[in-house]
């Protein structure tokens, strides 16, 4: 069985989905099972039937939030990943762990590779970084991928929170100074499935860190012109808005973000022999479950 965390999340909403739609037997959890809790947390695994695999989505991810609340969001970056790695080893479980780019400065010019040194630079990606030392020290059976710009149908995100303001408002200012790739949340939990069900496919897939996002590289700014235009063929926008290219200096926040966000992905590609689907045409795939 596999044990899902943080199922009422963005990504542990889609792995849910999915996994269900594959037929796969899966236990879901939330904040129900706090991971803040170690001994309760083991408690509870061992009163479940056999469990192969951890799936981890849960986390605090509110990012300039977690500037006022570091030690809550150490607990739960930090000591919530510990704990489910400690949970795992007890229980003879292998790890999917999601972590983020956020680790990384974003002063870099080529896509992050894994063995890049982490530098990050705020409380969030410091205690996700914690998170995976943490994991690495406990449990060998784990896999940490680092992922970026998530969006998808089940919280807030940049693509849902676009369709909005763009139905809104007449303009709309977006940052053209920060470039990554997005990552539709589906093509993510296609991942943690292709991991899951690797062994029984007669590949073996090295456990350590690994970097997966959708193809491609751009700025907000053009993320969100794609959106628009995408948007208005699919009749999700009825009117038109103007899309202004800004600074990230003209929104200031608590945290600094990344200025280069970008995830050198050839290792989880060569793993498990994929290709990974375009930021184009996921958000492609993605539009249509967006209601009018
Ligand atoms: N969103 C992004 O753009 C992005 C980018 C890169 C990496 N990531 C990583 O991807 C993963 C999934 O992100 P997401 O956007 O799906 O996160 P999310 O929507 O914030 O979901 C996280 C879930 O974890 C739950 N949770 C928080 N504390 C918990 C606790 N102590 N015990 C049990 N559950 C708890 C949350 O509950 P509450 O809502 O009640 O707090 C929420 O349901 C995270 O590891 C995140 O760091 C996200």
């Amino acid at each position: 069985m596999i044990w899902l965390i943080g199922t009422k999340g963005m990504l542990g909403a889609e792995a849910a989905r999915l996994f269900e739609a594959q037929g796969m037997q899966y236990l879901g959890t939330d904040r129900e099972v706090d991971i803040t809790h170690g001994e309760r947390l083991t408690a509870f695994a061992q009163a479940q039937g056999p469990i192969s695999w951890i799936v981890n989505c849960a986390a605090y991810t509110a990012v300039d939030r977690a500037e006022d609340e570091p030690l809550i969001c150490g607990r739960i970056n930090r000591d919530g990943a510990a704990n489910i790695a400690r949970t795992a080893a007890e229980i003879g479980a292998k790890l999917i762990h999601i972590s983020t780019d956020y680790v990384f400065n974003g002063k870099g010019s080529r896509p992050y590779r894994e063995d890049d040194e982490p530098c990050p630079l705020g409380v969030y990606g410091r205690t996700k970084r914690e998170g995976e030392a943490a994991i690495l020290e406990s449990h060998e059976a784990a896999y940490i991928i680092r992922t970026s710009w998530l969006y998808g149908a089940y919280g807030k995100n940049f693509v849902t929170t676009m369709l909005r303001l763009m139905e809104e408002r007449d303009r709309l200012s977006v940052v053209h100074d920060q470039r990554g790739s997005p990552t539709w949340a589906y093509d993510l939990a296609q991942l943690m499935l292709r991991l899951i069900t690797a062994p029984a496919a007669g590949r073996t897939i090295p456990y350590g860190i690994y970097h997966f996002s959708n193809e491609g590289n751009i700025s907000w700014f053009d993320f969100a012109v794609e959106i628009y235009r995408e948007a208005q063929e699919r009749g999700l926008v009825t009117r038109p808005c103007i899309l202004n290219p800004c600074s990230s200096a003209e929104f200031p926040a608590k945290v600094t973000r990344p200025g280069y966000s970008v995830l050198d992905k050839s290792k989880i590609k060569a793993a498990l022999g994929i290709d990974i689907p375009d930021w184009k045409r996921s958000l492609h795939s993605f539009l249509p479950h967006q209601r009018a």
